[in-house]
């Protein structure tokens, strides 16, 4: 683990996960499983892997499962103690030791600026970290460990961006940039949320990683809603580029957005195929199937 400043993670989860309907009717979209972990351990893990030990998660309604994930269950580990499941038993214990986890009700479903804001007094005058649910950065892919760097050295805000096809910006935050010497870090120079293939600034989407400096939630407080009638981080992030200034670490690896059916199959597919339990199996019957397609 890094000897990093300590800070915290705050991940929003109060989205409605309409795409995965009926699936969520009733569960929340980030409790829909990934292999065999729901779609939010692998971001709390992440936010622990990068050193971070307080995760602040915003919930919206119906999301009471999320807290019941990371609890432990007595019942459940002794029978499978008294079983002998020792591999399974392992798997359910990382679940509910995965550092600090706090809970808070969104309350009205405002939008993200809406959702950070509301972690202001966990989260304090300090820098922090906001990992979005929907993308799944493959833990190969180191991307958090390297946006801390930069914060570190800079002391500013530093979002992560990916290259995305001129047809897929609409669904994004898009970024204004400037090179620096370094070829994977940008100085952003502005920021549009969501906007049309012709006004996009540049094909650089925001994904969802941002470390924030406090001052971000001053801004929050008088951001008006923008795009969709919701107050915007995007918005936010637009006024602290012109101010004080904003880094984009470019993320060049492996993201999977859970919150859209095909990626989210995708996701399953590829992080199951190489995992030593699964793959030996997954893998030949893999390549069986799409020569019989
Ligand atoms: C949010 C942000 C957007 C960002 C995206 C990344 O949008 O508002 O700027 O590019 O996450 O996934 P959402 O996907 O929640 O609509």
């Amino acid at each position: 683990m890094s000897q990093r400043k300590r800070i915290k993670a705050v991940i929003p989860a109060a989205g409605l996960g309409t795409r995965f309907l009926p699936a969520t009717k009733a569960m929340p979209k980030e409790m829909l499983p990934v292999v065999d972990k729901p779609a939010i351990q692998y971001v709390v893990e992440e936010a622990v892997t990068a050193g971070i030990d307080d995760v602040l998660i915003i919930l919206g309604r119906n999301k009471n499962n999320i807290s019941n994930h990371f609890d432990a269950v007595p019942e459940l580990e002794s029978n499978l103690e008294k079983k002998g499941d020792l591999e399974k038993l392992d798997r359910v214990k990382k679940s509910s030791d995965l550092g600090d986890i706090h809970y808070l009700r969104q309350g009205e479903p405002k939008g993200l600026g809406h959702a950070v804001l509301r972690s202001r007094s966990h989260v304090g005058d300090t820098t922090f970290a906001v990992l979005l649910g929907d993308d799944l950065i493959d833990a190969r892919d180191p991307l958090l460990d390297r946006m801390l760097d930069q914060n570190e050295a800079t002391g500013l805000t530093v979002v992560a961006l990916m290259e995305v096809s001129p047809e897929q910006i609409h669904m994004y935050g898009a970024a204004a940039v400037e090179p620096t010497d370094d070829p994977d870090i940008v100085k952003v120079t502005g920021l549009v949320e969501k906007p049309k293939k012709e006004d996009a600034p540049s094909n650089y989407a925001i994904i969802g990683r941002y470390v924030l400096t406090p001052g971000v939630f001053d801004i929050l407080e008088r951001t008006e809603p923008g795009k969709g009638g919701e107050i915007q981080l995007t918005d936010a992030l637009q006024e602290l580029a012109e101010t004080d200034g904003v880094y984009g670490v470019i993320f060049r690896g492996r993201r999977y957005d859970t919150g859209d059916r095909a990626d989210y199959i995708k996701a399953i597919v590829q992080l199951a195929v190489d995992r030593d339990d699964l793959g030996v199996e997954l893998r030949p019957w893999l390549k069986d199937f799409a020569a019989g397609l």
